[in-house]
């Protein structure tokens, strides 16, 4: 459905992404893991549209992509409006995907409440919430959006380990009922053995595709997946792969 080819771009002298190739099928959870720096954000801004790309090509469903793209995009920081409720951020995203009128997007977004952890804290303002409460109000606001692709660029980078854990558990919960197609930015290894179906590995900058895995752990999965053997060994392959080119002296 998405297939990144030789995807390049630099930032002045700065060599950012040196060839990166990639696929994502409907329904299906795909993690990128990799090191600080390496160019994950800015994969996803070329995604998004936000940036161009200096090489190589993104196609949709076998073409180049139309606007708008089908692709909501979770900031790495949770960029939730202070100034508005939950229930007006997650709205945003409802209007953010057009032809829904203010009170019909209000409604829609209390009516999403429930399936977010977050009923009864419609009318709270973000700065009332716990860290985890922002995340799934952040990733409400990107599943309202309607498009067909999840972004989620590190959306439990922030959290304290037990909270991160929690939601860990719960999008893989929510994953399974909803079937999005879901594309996760995260340098947490568990994080991605958990949760995907497949995961890119990235190296160091310039970024490049240097390890692709099939996570077959059955599902569903929980905390006990991550203590077979199977979910052991690939997270030492991961780790190794994830140290190709890095200072070994580090
Ligand atoms: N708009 C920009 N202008 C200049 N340099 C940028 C810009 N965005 C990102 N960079 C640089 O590109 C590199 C990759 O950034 P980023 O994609 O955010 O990495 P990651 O998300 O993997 O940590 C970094 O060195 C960063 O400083
Ligand atoms: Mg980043």
């Amino acid at each position: 459905m998405i297939e990144v080819r030789n995807l390049q771009k630099s930032y002045g002298a700065l060599d950012v992404l040196a060839g990166v190739s990639l696929h994502v099928e409907q329904g299906e959870f795909v993690s990128i893991l990799g090191p600080s720096g390496c160019g994950k954000s800015t994969l996803f801004s070329i995604l998004t549209g936000i940036e161009p790309a200096d090489g190589g090509e993104i196609l949709i469903d076998g073409a180049p992509p139309t606007e708008p793209r089908p692709c909501a995009w979770m900031p790495q920081s949770d960029a939730l409006f202070p100034w508005r409720t939950v229930e007006q951020n997650i709205a945003l995203g409802f209007e953010v995907a057009g032809g829904h009128g203010r009170r019909e997007a209000s409604e829609r977004a209390r009516a999403l409440l429930p399936t977010f952890g977050l009923e009864g804290f419609g009318d709270t303002r973000p700065y009332h919430l716990s860290g985890g409460m922002r995340q799934r109000a952040a990733l409400a606001r990107t599943v309202a959006q309607g498009r067909d692709t999840l972004l989620l660029d590190e959306p439990f980078g922030a959290l304290d380990a037990l909270t991160r854990t929690d939601l860990q558990l719960w999008l893989g919960d929510i994953w399974a009922r909803e079937r999005w197609t879901v594309v996760l930015i995260t340098h947490d290894v568990r994080e991605a053995v958990l949760l995907s179906d497949r995961i890119y590995v990235l190296g160091p900058r310039p970024g490049t595709v240097v390890g692709e895995f099939e996570v077959s752990l059955p599902r569903p999965r929980g905390i006990a997946t991550l203590g077979s053997p199977a979910a052991a060994e690939l997270e030492v392959e991961l780790l190794q792969a994830l140290r190709v080119g890095q200072d070994a002296t580090l």
